[in-house]
């Protein structure tokens, strides 16, 4: 059975929550949770979720990078469910570039992010995982990171200037 749930919107409480951490991964409610998370990414064009997104205050996002309408340039990966995940940068500046999100459609903005980090995270089976992520998928992370923390990637730009309506942003990319 296929469960789609509507993507809370910006201004709903719950995207400004800090999401609570899971403490048992083989539970019934996680299993669910993330097969309503992986349901619910793959009726959309995005390339990451958050648990908050589908209003569940918790620590779990998906990352699954891929070509889409939206970000058509976007590497190939496996989609990757990552719970509990904290990072740490490996470079000193960020980069900016383009970003979406679900919860804010309509407009994209170029934000600032580390090119490298080191992340960690529990995979579905409870197994700890560490990996060096970079570029797309680095910013991808730290996007979805910021969503269990209460934050969009508003909260991250560096001037207002850096926000485009999604028409203006079809023609900068051309
Ligand atoms: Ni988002």
């Amino acid at each position: 059975m296929t469960t789609i749930i509507e993507i809370a919107q910006l201004g709903a409480k719950v995207l400004r929550l800090h999401a609570e951490p899971i403490t048992d991964v083989s539970s019934t409610e996680t299993l669910q949770l993330i097969k309503k998370l992986q349901d619910t990414l793959a009726s959309t064009e995005g390339v990451g979720i958050a648990a908050p997104q589908i209003s569940i205050s918790k620590q779990v996002i998906i990352i699954a990078s891929r070509p889409t309408l939206r970000y058509p340039e976007a590497p190939v990966m496996e989609p990757t469910v990552m719970i509990n995940p904290i990072f740490t940068m490996l470079s000193e500046t960020k980069e900016k570039d383009w970003e979406g999100c679900l919860s804010i459609p309509g407009i994209r903005a170029r934000v600032p992010r580390y090119k490298k980090i080191q992340v960690k995270y529990l995979d579905h089976l409870g197994t700890v995982i560490d990996i060096v992520l970079e570029d797309f998928v680095a910013r991808v992370f730290q996007h979805e990171f910021d969503h269990l923390q209460g934050k969009v990637y508003l909260d991250q730009l560096e001037s207002n200037e850096d926000i485009y309506s999604e028409s203006e942003y079809l023609l900068a990319i051309k």
